[in-house]
This record gives C-alpha cells, sequence and structure tokens, in this order.
C-alpha cells in the first residue's frame, strides 16, 4: 500500500473513534485538545533482535540465553521460541517498506552479539555483520535513522556457561563486541544504544528467574548489576573510541512505585523500591556511584566491587533512552526478598490511577509517563531523553471487513503522547518517541500471546503482515508532528 493511502485510512479512523466506547482508556482519550510536537521531533518504532529476526541458525548464529530457555519446556507460553519469529533475518526489506510508508524517522532495533561473535569472544562472523550492514543501509537509504541497541537481552549461551552478568569478563567481552560493531557501522550509524532495560534482564535473568537465563539467585542478580553497568560504560568509550561524534546512550525501563497502602512502611519500601528499579543503574552510570540502599558495610563484597570501580562506571551519556509501560505496587516485607536491607515486595503493572488494562493484564497510566519523566529528569538534568518504548498488547482480532480495530491501542498510545508533550512543555527534553512494536512479535516468557505491534504479523500463515488501524493512525501522528 501506498503511504498516501495509508493516511487516507487513517484519517478516515479518527470519526470511528469517539464512537468506539471500547472502555476507559478510550474514553479519556477522546475530546481532548490536539498537540503539536516541536519541529524536528523523531518518530520511530522499535523491534529487538530475538523477537523479530527468526534465522536461528542461518548465516552463523551461535545460541543465546533465548536459545536455550525459549527450548527449556515449561519456560515460555506455549513452548514458543524465536525460531522463526517474523522472520526480518529475511524478510527486512518488506519491514523497511513498512516504515517507509509509515513515515518514521528513526528504527530502533538490536543487534544479535551470537550473530557478531557466536561464542561471545573472537572474530567477527562476515555473515552477521553483512546481516546488519544490509540493514543499516536499506534504512539509511530510505531516510530512517538506525538506531540500534547492542544488547536486548539474549547473551551468547557460551558466555552464560562461563558465568553470564555476575562474571565480570562478561563487561569487557562487551568492551570487544563493542569495538567489533562500531569498526563496522560507526562511519554510518550516528546513535546507538548500548543496553535494553539493564534492570529487567538482571532481575527477572538472575533473581526471579522468569526470563534467560531464569536463574534464581538474588546475591548473583546483585553481582550482575555492577557487571552490566560496567558493560554499559565499556561499551560508551568502545563506541566512542572509533568515532568520538556518534551519539551513544542506553535505554532504561523507568516506572513509578506507588506504596500499596498508606503505611509509613509501605511508603518507604516504594522509596526503597525506586532506588533499586530506577536509580541503580542509570545513577551507577551518571554518577559512578550507587544509592544508600545496601548495608554500606558489605557493599564491596555484594557487588564484587574493586578498586576503581566509580572511575569504570562513570560515563557522560549523550543521551538516555527511556522505556514505560506501567507501575509498581509495593509493599513493605519485613521477611526480606533475598536482597540485603531491601524487604519489600512488588508487583508489576499497577497504578491508583490504572483507567484500564492492557491484554497483558498491566494497568494503564497515561500520566505516569509525565510523571516518570519528571522523577528521572531529577538525575538527567538538561540530558537529552528519547523515549525508547511505550506501547500496549492489544489483541483484538480482525473485524468482518477484515481489518484490525485496535482503538484501544489507538487511545492509548494517543493519551500517552499528549502526557509526553505535557512533560516536553513542562521542561524535559524529549526528542524523540519509539512506538513499541513495528510488529508482532515474541513476546519473551509470554511467547506470541501478546501482540504489541502497530502492523500485525500471521504466525501461522508465513508472517504475513498487515497494518492495523494504529498504523494508519500512527503515520497520520507522523505527517502532521501532531496528535489530534
Ligand atoms: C519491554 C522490552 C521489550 C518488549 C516490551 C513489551 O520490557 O524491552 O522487548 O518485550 O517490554
Amino acid at each position: 500500500m501506498k503511504r498516501r493511502d495509508l493516511l487516507k485510512s487513517g484519517l478516515a479512523l479518527g470519526s470511528g473513534l469517539a464512537m468506539a466506547g471500547h472502555s476507559g482508556i478510550v474514553q479519556a482519550a477522546v475530546g481532548t485538545a490536539p498537540v503539536t510536537f516541536p519541529k524536528g521531533f523523531l518518530w520511530g518504532v522499535a523491534t529487538a533482535a530475538y523477537q523479530v529476526e527468526g534465522g536461528a541458525r542461518d548465516g552463523g548464529r551461535g545460541p543465546s540465553i533465548w536459545d536455550t530457555f525459549s527450548h527449556t519446556p515449561g519456560k515460555t507460553k506455549n513452548g514458543d521460541t524465536g525460531d522463526v519469529a517474523d522472520d526480518s533475518f529475511h524478510r527486512w526489506r518488506e519491514d523497511i517498506a513498512l516504515m517507509t510508508q509509515l513515515g518514521v524517522d528513526s528504527y530502533r532495533f538490536s543487534i544479535a552479539w551470537s550473530r557478531i561473535q557466536p561464542t561471545g569472544r573472537g572474530p567477527a562472523n562476515v555473515q552477521g555483520l553483512d546481516y546488519y550492514k544490509r540493514l543499516v543501509d536499506g534504512l539509511l537509504e530510505a531516510g530512517i535513522r538506525p538506531f540500534p541497541t547492542l544488547y536486548h537481552w539474549d547473551l551468547p549461551q557460551a558466555l552464560e556457561d562461563a558465568g553470564g552478568w555476575p562474571n565480570r569478563d562478561t563487561a569487557d567481552r562487551m568492551t570487544d563486541y563493542a569495538l567489533i560493531m562500531a569498526e563496522a557501522l560507526a562511519d554510518r550509524v550516528t546513535a546507538w544504544s548500548v543496553l535494553n532495560e539493564v534492570k529487567t534482564f538482571t532481575q527477572a535473568g538472575y533473581w526471579d528467574g522468569g526470563m534467560a537465563p531464569g536463574r534464581k539467585e538474588p546475591l548473583a542478580f546483585l553481582k550482575a548489576t555492577h557487571v552490566a553497568n560496567i558493560a554499559n560504560a565499556n561499551a560508551f568509550h568502545a563506541l566512542k573510541a572509533v568515532n568520538s561524534k556518534v551519539q551513544v546512550g542506553s535505554a532504561y525501563d523507568c516506572a513509578n512505585c506507588f506504596p500499596a497502602t498508606d503505611s509509613e512502611a509501605d511508603k518507604a519500601a516504594a522509596v526503597r523500591w525506586d532506588k533499586l528499579i530506577n536509580l541503580w543503574y542509570l545513577q551507577a552510570t551518571l554518577t559512578g556511584t550507587y544509592p544508600e540502599l545496601l548495608p554500606a558495610d558489605r557493599q564491596a563484597e555484594l557487588l564484587g566491587w574493586r578498586a576503581g570501580d566509580e572511575a569504570r562506571l562513570k560515563v557522560p551519556l549523550d543521551f538516555v533512552g527511556i522505556n514505560y509501560y506501567s507501575g509498581w505496587r509495593v509493599w513493605d516485607e519485613p521477611k526480606g526478598n533475598g536482597i540485603p536491607n531491601l524487604n519489600t515486595r512488588a508487583e508489576w503493572a499497577w497504578s491508583p490511577r490504572s483507567i484500564g488494562k492492557s491484554d497483558f493484564g498491566w494497568d494503564i497510566d497515561p500520566p505516569g509517563i509525565h510523571q516518570i519523566l519528571k522523577r528521572m529528569q531529577q538525575l538527567t538534568g538538561s540530558i537529552p531523553i528519547e523515549i525508547t518504548e511505550n506501547g500496549i498488547a492489544d489483541n483484538t482480532p480482525p473485524g468482518p471487513d477484515g481489518r484490525i480495530h485496535d482503538v484501544r491501542r489507538i487511545a492509548y498510545l494517543r493519551a500517552h503522547l499528549k502526557e509526553l508533550r505535557r512533560a516536553i512543555d513542562d521542561g524535559v527534553p524529549v526528542r524523540a518517541y519509539h512506538l513499541w512494536s513495528l510488529l508482532d512479535n515474541f513476546e519473551w516468557a509470554a511467547g506470541y500471546s501478546q501482540r504489541f505491534g502497530i502492523v500485525h504479523v500471521d504466525f501461522e500463515h508465513g508472517q504475513k503482515r498487515s497494518p492495523r488501524d494504529s498504523a494508519y493512525w500512527y503515520a497520520n501522528v507522523i505527517k502532521q508532528n501532531a496528535v489530534a
């Protein structure tokens, strides 16, 4: 479909929406005034390698922890794996064509480390490099900014076998990998993100075990946080060493932390949880120090801290990426939770302001994006911010006309974008928004059960892509640089 046609359908959509009356989220977003975004604001879409590429055994790719985890019975919904996913490894040209139709300015994708270094160390696999070079060149030809993330959760399995993120050596392996990628692409890629959601992959991977590699070792988790923070800085230096002009940041999942009750104990617990969720990583990167949380006399031992680490952690990020979805509900837990001093119990995807839930069960809280941006700005100050992810699982099936009228997604996006604009008005220097996601994809432990795409993917019939109503709507937002 031509871009013009997309826009036409997008415009037609607006009128239908007001009548949808689907839920609180739809009503909340209807009837408010249009807002225009600053000139030059970047509109983007996001994906990640293991979630979309497939081609798991193609092009010399080595196994990652997500191959192992998803192939372990009982770890993912329906035993789903990323073996084929959206097959973007073969269909990337089609994906670029879709983005061209949408008119996006920026594509946030990730590089699969084990395509580049199949065992996480040693020389680059030329076929892996060629894939990303072609993708980057294709994006540049289409006038879209290539915005790669070096690490979106798919550690080469061989590095996990050697101890994984709690093993200090992994931070040095990241240096080598970043250097390889910089040498391959730093003449063409101007903006890089190093880690995606360091909090989630360390916590879910090593503490609660719900994601790869599925370990439930709170103390290993603490070590992993420190090693990953050092890896983040190592990659920053490596990318800059090859081209000092590139912009380097990282994508942090930030979320408001709400006390479960009005009790002083729960309020204090929410403050502690905020330190871990929102500060532990970004503060370490920007200042070289951790928030006061662990027992002071044990912190060095618990983190595996070495002399000089303050300088190793600290880098002047060129921008900060923020992923926003929902909030945390936090209780005091005097019995403890495996992390010395933390004493919390926390439930993901909750907000006292919820106006409905996504199909994933996540509370929808549009003002939360404004709140979290203001909160994080206390730390980031004038550093530019890019929204690196925001979006909703809306599994609405095709209607009788064969189209997918995902009114809830449109309402969600509209409400969040308006709150984002309000944050910009209030002085938060946000320069970009990346919608999660361009395509339905492998949603980690939830497999293919949750659909985040503005483009529907038919996993049963050759990964056929069909834009949903939200795709037409988003194309119109981009064209107008405004949200009606
Ligand atoms: C984020 C992840 C992304 C996707 C969305 C829904 O936490 O970074 O890969 O799974 O959630």
